[in-house]
């Protein structure tokens, strides 16, 4: 048994050797105008109902020199696998981790039970296989997986351990939409490192990376048809906000947000991702020349928003080299449509029925609190602990939860389980860009924002689900609370 797991692990080494990127010589920060870009990695996509993932250790080519050590789920090399799911599948997942050291593994945004969900305390000992199987009860939308073992989420994440969920279902694919994944349907994983001399990862204490990947892939470039293409964008970052646009300022339409399908799509010139978020956008190329270029850049210069989750800081650039700046995420060349390419936006997307105030059962307040001096964030002043409960909910009843941050710093507010509806912003509207369906929202310095879910069909007395701040080192310092649904 041991043997064939050391061959195992060694043919899978191998493999990683010899698929490597091995072109790549660009670090530049802000690539655009550079001439060197690497073709952007499209993860392989995972079928059916049984999904085998397998962590361990594996290494990439980023940078001239040295690979750098990296996990990933499935020898992919950086992240994993994208999980291709229904809705009302029963599905199963074999997560093996041959890491040397726990980990687990959650289901960001997905509907299930508590024992289900891959939070800390779903431990996979090294070397053992976490199988847990559920009814894929979400709406069709952009989800992901990512380990969430506390106090290791941010170093095993900044590995390269996580990866995309693609949920479909009947409303979504009723519509005219691109759906060709890779060609005209294109998965974007932002994130960003800081590296040491000899090319490893910089696992220490800054939370900012200097050198965005894009799919982990550095300097990412891409040929998309000249139709409507559609991106499914995460921001996977440890604590970065991205506010995305093109670099010729053309209109592009937001058709999810965290949870599924806006009702229409909205347009828009720049959308913000704070960590955690995921959008679908579709993008007209349908006019642009064969040939043509552009590029989906970070208007982060001046944005509070880049930086961190960022106030109160807007003129430096908190040590890293991409905060406080406009950088290309993606460089796209336009090639010719393909033959069942999208020409027309749908005007009519679905019929969300959302919660109102009027809907509420009963509401609760969470305050941001810590952060100032050697002391980390917290809610409520509590820390996280493994055995503490920290607010219980009665199955059924529809909540109205009021995040208050008068605090230092802004926060990406993440709830397992369910998925709100943002009510309110205290600074004004709502934006439109975050008007569906969410599981995770930014909360800035000096605003209390409301939200409103319904705890539906899973209770338990002993399984909690998380909340947290996204921000993945925040997360490990305890920036984490624990809920009940109970009967
Ligand atoms: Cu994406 Cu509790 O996390
Ligand atoms: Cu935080």
């Amino acid at each position: 048994m041991q043997k064939i797991r050391a061959l195992t692990v060694l043919l899978g080494f191998l493999f990683v050797i010899s698929c490597s990127e091995q072109n790549d010589t660009t670090v530049t920060p802000t690539p655009t105008g550079t001439s060197t870009y690497n073709d952007l990695w499209i993860p392989p996509t995972l079928t059916g109902t049984t999904f085998n993932l397998t962590l361990a250790k594996s290494t990439k080519q980023l940078r001239t020199g040295s690979a750098t050590n990296t996990y990933s789920y499935n020898n992919t090399t950086f992240w994993g696998p994208t999980l291709i799911m229904n809705k009302g599948d029963l599905v199963k997942l074999n997560v093996t981790n041959n890491l040397a050291e726990a980990t687990t593994t959650h289901w960001h945004g997905f509907h299930i039970p508590a024992v289900m969900d891959g939070g800390p305390h779903q431990m996979i000992d090294a070397s053992t296989t976490w199988s847990p199987s559920f009814e894929v009860k979400n709406n069709a939308g952009t989800y992901w997986y990512h380990p969430h073992l506390h106090e290791k989420t941010k170093e095993q994440l900044n590995y390269g351990a996580g990866g995309l969920i693609i949920i479909k279902d009947p409303v979504e694919s009723a519509l005219a939409l691109p759906r060709t994944y890779g060609e005209d349907d294109i998965p974007l994983i932002l994130t960003s490192r800081n590296y040491t001399s000899t090319n490893a990862f910089d696992i220490s204490d800054r939370a900012y990376g200097d050198y965005q990947l894009t799919n982990g892939t550095s300097s990412a470039q891409v040929s998309l048809p000249k139709q409507f293409v559609r991106l499914r964008i995460l921001n996977a970052e440890i604590e970065r906000g991205y506010n995305l646009g093109f670099s010729d300022n053309r209109t592009f339409y937001i058709i999810t947000n965290d949870g599924g399908l806006l009702d229409t799509p909205v347009p828009v010139t720049r959308v913000k991702m704070m960590v955690g978020e995921r959008v679908e956008i579709l993008v007209n190329l349908g006019t642009d020349a064969d040939g043509a270029s552009l590029d989906l850049m970070a208007y982060n210069s001046g944005q509070a928003f880049g930086f961190p989750g960022g106030e109160p800081n807007t003129s430096g650039n908190f040590g890293s080299l991409l905060n406080n700046k406009d950088f290309s995420v993606l460089h796209v060349n336009v090639k010719a449509a393909t033959p069942t390419g999208i020409t027309a936006l749908s005007a009519k997307l679905t019929t969300n029925t959302y919660w109102t105030n009027a809907d509420v059962t009963n509401s609760r307040t969470i305050t941001i609190t810590g952060g100032q001096g050697t002391t980390a964030f917290s809610f409520d002043n509590n820390l996280y602990g493994e055995t503490k409960i920290n607010q219980t909910i009665k199955l059924n009843a529809i909540e109205k939860w009021t995040i208050t941050n008068n605090n230092i710093f802004g926060h990406s507010f993440h709830i397992h389980d369910i998925q709100f509806k943002i009510i309110s912003r205290s600074s004004g509207a709502v934006g439109t860009h975050e008007s569906g369906w969410k599981d995770t929202v930014y909360v800035p310095v000096g605003e209390s924002v409301s939200v409103i879910a319904k705890f539906d069909d899973f209770a338990s007395s002993t399984n909690a689900f998380m909340y947290h701040c996204h921000f993945s080192n925040h997360e490990d310092g305890g920036m984490m609370g624990q809920f009940l649904v109970t009967q």
